[in-house]
């Protein structure tokens, strides 16, 4: 079996891919490293030992997926390649849409013309918006206030709508909570450029000592302490979860949603004490005001994921804050 995984060489993808490797598939990555540097394919070589075809393609161009296809005999897509960060998406709504929605358009309709009708999709937990509560299940209403959002539901929509029209089709809709964590080989992990805008990237650079302190985004949200509530999960248990989705997806035909979280609500008081204890460094923080567009809560309801794809997350949350700071630490030499 030979899976084509776009956006392989970012974050979740290239977990994924070491995750396809120790399961027996092989992979080929397509990615144009927009958000990642290009030394992750030889580190993910390194971890798996042994090497796989690296096309540095950009899914915006159909002609160069179409080729992809031609060259090779694929049998799923696990399609990880979008821009995700929420602010930019407000300032770039053309450049978010037209990435995300015209170039998943663009895959699909490559996989179409080659007969390659599997596909494995990553969306997000912002597609529960701000009004429905917490546990999020599968079947509530969805919406975003963002370009960001927008695109995760419109892709949803055109592969639901898709697998309507043509029953061959399978897709399975992974919603991620919010991954974490890094290999333990302190080899891959989520490093952004600039300041990080996400919570433990910014704690990242917190501990080691190139930003002084934390912003917190509200101490007076309806929670346990007052701090916003996340479903923290580690990258690892994440990347296991697509190899359950693909075996699920090769077996059944249709759209099929899942949510992949812990099912745990974490505080930012929580997470911060974690970090601490994990990387034996203080974590100064300040309160300011909420972020716009964040929510108080939220977390997944996980009982469709344990039951249907028989999978559910296995790492604590001091493991993530471990991972995370023995991945950063690496990187910056310490
Ligand atoms: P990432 O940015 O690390 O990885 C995405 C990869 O896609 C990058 O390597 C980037 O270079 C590539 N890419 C972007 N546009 C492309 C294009 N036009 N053609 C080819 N490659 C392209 O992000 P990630 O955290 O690994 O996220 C993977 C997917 O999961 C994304 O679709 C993201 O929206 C979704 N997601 C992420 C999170 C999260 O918190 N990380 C949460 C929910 C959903
Ligand atoms: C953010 C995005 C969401 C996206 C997700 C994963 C926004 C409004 N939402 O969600 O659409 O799917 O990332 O990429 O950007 N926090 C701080 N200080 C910080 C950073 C975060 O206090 O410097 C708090 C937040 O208020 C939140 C928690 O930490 O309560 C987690 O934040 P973050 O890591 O940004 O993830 P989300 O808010 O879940």
């Amino acid at each position: 079996m030979s899976i084509l995984v776009t956006g392989g060489n970012g974050f979740i993808g290239s977990h994924t891919c070491v995750e396809l490797a120790e399961a027996g598939y092989d992979f080929i990555i397509m990615d144009n490293c927009s958000n990642s540097d290009e030394k992750n394919i030889e580190v993910i070589q390194k971890i798996i030992g042994k090497n796989f075809k690296f096309y540095n393609a950009d899914m915006r161009d159909f002609n160069g997926v179409d080729g992809i296809f031609k060259e090779n005999t694929i049998d799923s897509v696990i399609h990880f390649a979008g821009l995700k960060a929420v602010g930019e998406s407000v300032e770039k709504p053309l450049e978010y849409y037209e990435n995300n929605v015209s170039g998943t358009i663009n895959v699909l309709k490559a996989m179409n013309k080659n007969s390659c009708k599997n596909i494995i999709f990553s969306s997000s937990a912002t597609v529960y918006g701000l009004n429905n509560k917490v546990p999020f299940e599968e079947t509530m209403p969805l919406s975003a206030i963002n370009p960001y959002g927008q695109s995760k539901i419109m892709i949803e929509k055109i592969l639901t709508d898709l697998c309507k029209a043509d029953l061959e089709w399978s897709a399975v809709i992974l919603r991620y909570f919010n991954p974490i964590g890094a290999h333990e080989s302190g080899l891959l992990g989520e490093n952004p450029k600039g300041i990080p805008n996400n919570l433990i990237p910014y704690i990242n650079h917190v501990a080691l000592g190139d930003l002084p302190y934390l912003n917190i985004f509200g101490n007076d949200y309806d929670t346990p302490d007052g701090t916003g509530v996340r479903d923290y999960i580690h990258v690892v248990d994440l990347a296991k979860g697509h190899i359950k989705a693909m075996d699920y997806g090769f077996k059944h035909k249709g759209a099929e949603v899942f949510n992949l979280g812990s099912g745990k609500g974490t505080s930012v008081f929580e997470i911060v004490k974690a970090y601490e204890k994990a990387s034996g460094k203080k974590i100064k923080y300040k309160i300011i005001g909420r972020r716009a567009g964040d929510v108080g809560m939220c977390y997944a309801d996980i009982r469709k994921a344990e039951k249907v794809l028989d999978w559910h997350a296995k790492y604590d949350i001091e493991k993530m804050c471990r991972d995370s700071w023995n991945f950063i630490k690496k990187q910056h030499g310490n």
